[in-house]
């Protein structure tokens, strides 16, 4: 999948939008990107390792499991329904390369995670957020609540049945690697850095709202690509150049680049321009 810069980095200085936009390719969301099996095999290996970290199912979010399966056998995949539904959840999470939540309404009508398998998250946890509302989901991202927080729940909950949307969403890390849940080690970006030392992790998103259980399917789909590849395409370097040095400074923070937001200017920005 070649990343689109201009949808991912606007013409814009830095804000939090919700960049939703409809989409019918389902199939071609869920079909496999990586003809190595890396991905798979990742996952796979977490997924042994630790499935109570990687994986959740509370008892709210079967139904929207059921669904999700069903989908998946339509889309080609087997998995075997003598299996535990946790045991599903786990088969799903090895047989597609992306991550999923499963969002369902409560009876206030407000929608929580309540399930998934995350074993690419960008520095959270998914048993941290389980049973807790969207403002609570977004409580650490500094400002989102006060500027989306509404228009977030509203969407979630006036998504229409079998409606699929898409959206994006970057960080920037110090290494390549896909899994970083909060427990494993990292190194910060800081002002030393030189472009071979920073990735973005690319966060292709889902949200199908699934007709019969009212589950909202969150898919996040990770793709880590090296900083070269911006710097080398000036249009999306000047338009990310703009969004780094627009972007508030707890925001950076957040994003753990506060302290490297001038080396990752320079690097996108260079004279030879
Ligand atoms: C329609 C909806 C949504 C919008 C517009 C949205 C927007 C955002 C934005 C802008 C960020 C900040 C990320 C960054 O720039 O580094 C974020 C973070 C995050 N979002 Fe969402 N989001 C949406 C739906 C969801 C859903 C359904 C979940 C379900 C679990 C979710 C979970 C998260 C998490 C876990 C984080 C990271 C929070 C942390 O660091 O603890 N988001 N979201």
């Amino acid at each position: 999948m070649h990343p689109d810069w201009n949808r991912i980095f606007p013409d814009a200085d830095h804000r939090w939008i919700m960049g939703l936009r409809r989409t019918d390719a389902l199939a071609e969301y869920f079909a496999d990107a990586d003809a190595t099996r890396s991905v798979r095999a990742e996952r796979e290996h977490w997924l042994a390792a630790d499935p109570e970290k990687y994986a959740a199912l509370l008892p709210e979010a079967e139904s929207g499991l059921e669904e999700t399966v069903e989908l998946a056998r339509e889309l080609g995949a087997v998995i075997d329904a003598d299996q535990s539904p946790f045991e599903q959840l786990l088969s799903l999470g090895r047989h597609w390369e992306l991550d999923f939540v499963l969002m369902h309404p409560g009876a206030d009508g407000v929608f929580r995670p309540m399930g998934g398998v995350v074993c690419f998250p960008s520095s959270w946890a998914l048993r941290d957020k389980l049973a807790q509302p969207m403002v609570f989901v977004h409580e650490p991202v500094p400002n989102l609540n006060s500027v989306l927080g509404r228009q977030i729940d509203t969407f979630l909950t006036k998504q229409l049945p079998g409606e699929a949307w898409r959206r994006e969403n970057w960080s920037l890390a110090r290494d390549g690697n896909w899994n970083h849940h909060p427990s494993r080690p990292r190194i910060r970006l800081d002002a030393t850095i030189s472009a071979q030392d920073v990735w973005i992790r690319l966060e292709h998103q889902l949200l199908l709202k699934l007709p019969r259980s009212q589950c909202v399917f969150f898919g996040i789909r990770m793709d880590v690509v090296p900083l070269q590849k911006v710097i080398d395409d000036p249009q999306a370097a000047k338009r990310f150049a703009r969004i780094l040095s627009t972007i508030p400074e707890a925001a950076a923070d957040y994003k753990g680049f506060a302290t490297a937001r001038s080396a990752l200017i320079k690097l996108l920005d260079l004279p030879t321009r």
